[in-house]
């Protein structure tokens, strides 16, 4: 792929690099706030699932905007504080305090809520989004489990009154994620971005006006979704609930599917490089295994055997086809055996036990 295919592709994506933030996401927020005016009067904020930091950089210009007026009002307005968390390391970036580690992990929330020495955030934000599998069902539910670990920390650490942002994938069962949000916040509305791309099922949740239920003790097991089967067609009351939809950003803006041409409205191209290049690329281990033929030792078989296969690109070809046999017939023997006795549930649970054993072991 040329340097610059990327961004011919997507305006974005080349917008983001000309302006200096880190990531195309930096648009998501900026717009959500252009519709939903989530910085007011904000100076705490948390950043769920921050790397690379392009929300901690828009956090850090909107709370430091803020700072200025509040200063201009009275000498005793308190500084910004911004904590970033993510699994995956971030380059530092100036005021702003960084943590690694997962947000699903009982220590993790423990160590953020430790960094606000009780006192509360005016926002908590999360573009939290896993490693996509392709297996649709799954994806959505750790996705969903993202939400509620975010919202699980924020019920610790958010101000009544406070706001909540956070990325979701629209699928079939949203409305429960939605009613369950309702529970803590008087308006929730589901927002979509014009630089969110219309053919991806992400959208975000904007929650406003804190407010959870009297007596509601703040708990890090609690379990706030259980993925029973449920009929929404039977729910009643704070339970069913039709949350509005909101498009951000306006019509001007470029549209977030379309390729433009890299001299779009007249503007001379010029090619920037990536503000800030990944601390540990995820590609690194492939490109290294590439360089050296090491693929896996099971494969080097598949090397020794065909004497007339000179390329690599042709030795990952057969291997991948080998691989897509070996999924093929394994994801027969999986629906024979669901076919019989299991439920999808029942199989996301046994998946999970099968890796934590692998990890055991
Ligand atoms: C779309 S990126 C976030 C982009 C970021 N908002 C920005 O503007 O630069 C999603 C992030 O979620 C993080 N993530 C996924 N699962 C996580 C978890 N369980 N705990 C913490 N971070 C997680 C990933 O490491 C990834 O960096």
């Amino acid at each position: 792929m040329g340097k610059t295919s990327k961004d011919k592709r997507d305006i974005y994506y080349r917008r983001a690099k000309e302006e200096g933030w880190r990531a195309r996401s930096a648009f998501k927020l900026l717009q959500i706030d252009q519709e939903c005016r989530i910085f007011n009067g904000v100076s705490k904020t948390i950043d769920l699932c921050a790397a690379p930091g392009s929300w901690s950089q828009v956090l850090a210009l909107k709370l430091n905007e803020n700072y200025k007026k509040a200063l201009e009002e009275s000498s005793a307005a308190s500084p910004p504080k911004i904590v970033a968390v993510d699994l995956q390391a971030m380059a530092p970036l100036e005021g702003v305090i960084q943590l690694q580690g997962d947000i699903t992990n009982t220590n993790t929330a423990k160590e953020i809520i430790a960094h606000f020495d009780n006192t509360q955030a005016d926002l908590v934000v999360c573009d939290g989004a896993p490693d996509v599998t392709g297996l649709h069902d799954m994806d959505i539910f750790i996705q969903s489990q993202l939400l509620l670990a975010a919202l699980n920390i924020t019920t610790h650490i958010l101000r009544p009154g406070g706001t909540f942002v956070a990325k979701i994938f629209r699928a079939k069962d949203v409305t429960f994620l939605y009613a369950q949000l309702r529970i803590f916040f008087s308006y929730v509305y589901c927002a979509k971005p014009s630089s969110s791309r219309n053919s991806s099922i992400e959208a975000f949740v904007v929650c406003k006006n804190y407010s959870p239920p009297e007596g509601y003790e703040p708990h890090m097991l609690n379990p706030l979704l259980t993925h029973e089967p449920c009929d929404f067609q039977k729910l009643t009351g704070v339970n069913r609930v039709i949350v509005p939809f909101v498009v951000c950003g306006d019509f001007s803006q470029p549209d977030s599917d379309t390729s433009y041409p890299l001299n779009y409205k007249g503007e001379k191209y010029k090619y920037h490089e990536p503000v800030q290049t990944p601390i540990v690329p995820f590609y690194e281990e492939a490109l290294s295994l590439s360089r050296s033929r090491d693929f896996h030792m099971a494969d080097v078989s598949v090397i020794i055997e065909n004497e007339n296969m000179n390329t690599i690109s042709l030795f990952k070809k057969t291997v991948l086809q080998q691989s897509q046999t070996e999924m093929n017939v394994e994801a027969k023997t999986v629906q024979q055996d669901q076919d019989e006795d299991e439920t999808p549930i029942d199989m996301l649970q046994n998946l999970y036990v099968s890796d934590a054993n692998k990890v055991n072991n």
